[in-house]
């Protein structure tokens, strides 16, 4: 926890990154990692022990606090993500949730609109206070030249795990529900909606610099349940946020849409696009060309690999993207086993240091 700060934040990262949402184009560009903070750190598996369990950690602000930090002093990145967790939203809507040790996360499922009733948004207050006490921390501790991202899940991609219970590969509990009551499962999307604007509005006012959306399920769907069940509702919270907080640049990850995110885009109006492992780096300029912050997109493999590939790959990424507003990141988040060196590696590859 004494680990001194690494010397590049003494540059303004901070200003770069949301100059970057700004639409400048910064040379090296700025930096962070979906993950960051995670059992791939010897100094996370740590504390989390201490926490005694994950959802433990994501509620207890001065170790919630102290994990958003660690990727921070050991690496230098450009921001810091909260440490939280998308599902923490159907927690306090009252939906019981666990993380079962390799299984990743369990819900108690909700199976149709009569269960709608066992959520309570007044009871996401209490919740949503440690969180926003957790931000409140980290923009005190945090260098001021680091920038903070605050996020939620997207309503989508949330919906999906509160219907299915768990995750699948195809999340098709919440895609049949949408198809057989839509107007059912509209009303857990619109619940979804106002507490997603709540929890944001308040990470925001508690220092967050800037959001991500979550929606790793968005590519799931075919055009008109996209629309409907994506693009609209996320449309909403952006607004709302804008509305609010104008200053505030909002990235949304739409995982898995492909060309798709044109449209995305151009209706949810998010500054900010991350794109994920899939997408074409052609792509990824065209959509800068249409007005988007690119933000992506190393294989999470690829960093776990290491070595010359991966130099070669990040290279390639920086060569396609140094004339457009460009973040680096990979396509999706770190895997646990991926060596802490690589990560060092690459952002030292990214700002040209010692390569
Ligand atoms: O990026 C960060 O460092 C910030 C914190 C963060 C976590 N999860 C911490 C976490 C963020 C932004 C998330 C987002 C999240 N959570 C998503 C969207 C992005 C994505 O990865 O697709 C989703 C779908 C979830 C739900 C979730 N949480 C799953 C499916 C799992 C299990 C998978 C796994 O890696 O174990 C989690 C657990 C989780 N969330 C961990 C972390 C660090 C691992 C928990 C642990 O320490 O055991």
């Amino acid at each position: 926890m004494s680990q001194p700060l690494k010397p590049t934040i003494s540059t303004d990262n901070r200003g770069r990154f949301l100059g970057v949402l700004a639409k400048q184009t910064e040379a090296p560009p700025p930096i962070w990692l979906m993950r960051q903070a995670g059992r791939y750190l010897p100094e996370y598996r740590e504390v989390r022990t201490k926490a005694g369990g994950f959802l433990n950690l994501c509620y207890t602000p001065a170790l919630a606090a102290e994990v958003t930090l660690q990727p921070i002093r050991r690496f230098g990145f450009d921001a810091a993500i909260l440490f939280s967790d998308i599902l923490v939203v159907p927690d306090a809507l009252g939906q019981g949730l666990r993380f079962a040790e390799g299984e990743g996360p369990i819900l108690d499922p909700i199976f149709d609109v009569t269960d709608l009733k066992r959520l309570d948004p007044k009871s996401t207050a209490s919740v949503f206070e440690r969180v926003f006490e957790t931000v409140t921390r980290v923009r005190q501790d945090l260098p001021k030249e680091t920038a903070l991202i605050g996020f939620c899940g997207a309503p989508w991609t949330v919906a999906t795990y509160m219907v299915g219970g768990r995750g699948s590969s195809d999340q098709a509990a919440a895609r049949v529900w949408a198809y057989n009551d839509p107007h059912g499962f509209n009303q857990l999307i619109d619940l979804l909606v106002e507490v997603s604007i709540a929890y944001l509005d308040g990470q925001v006012r508690a220092g967050a610099d800037a959001l991500q959306i979550f929606d790793t399920w968005a590519g799931c769907l075919p055009d008109d349940q996209f629309e409907v069940w994506v693009i609209l509702p996320t449309k909403r919270i952006v607004a709302e946020l804008k509305q609010r907080h104008p200053q505030v640049p909002i990235i949304g990850f739409p995982r898995g849409v492909g060309a798709t995110a044109g449209w995305y885009l151009q209706e949810t109006k998010v500054e900010g696009l991350g794109c994920d492992t899939a997408m074409s780096l052609v792509l990824m300029r065209e959509l800068a060309g249409i007005g988007a912050v690119v933000q992506g997109n190393l294989d999470p493999l690829l960093l776990l690999a290491g070595g010359t590939h991966m130099e070669i790959r990040v290279k390639q990424i920086l060569d396609a993207m140094n004339t457009v507003p460009f973040i680096f990141n990979l396509g999706h988040g770190i895997v646990p086993e991926t060596p802490p060196e690589n990560v060092a590696r690459l952002v030292a590859l990214v700002r040209g240091e010692g390569v």
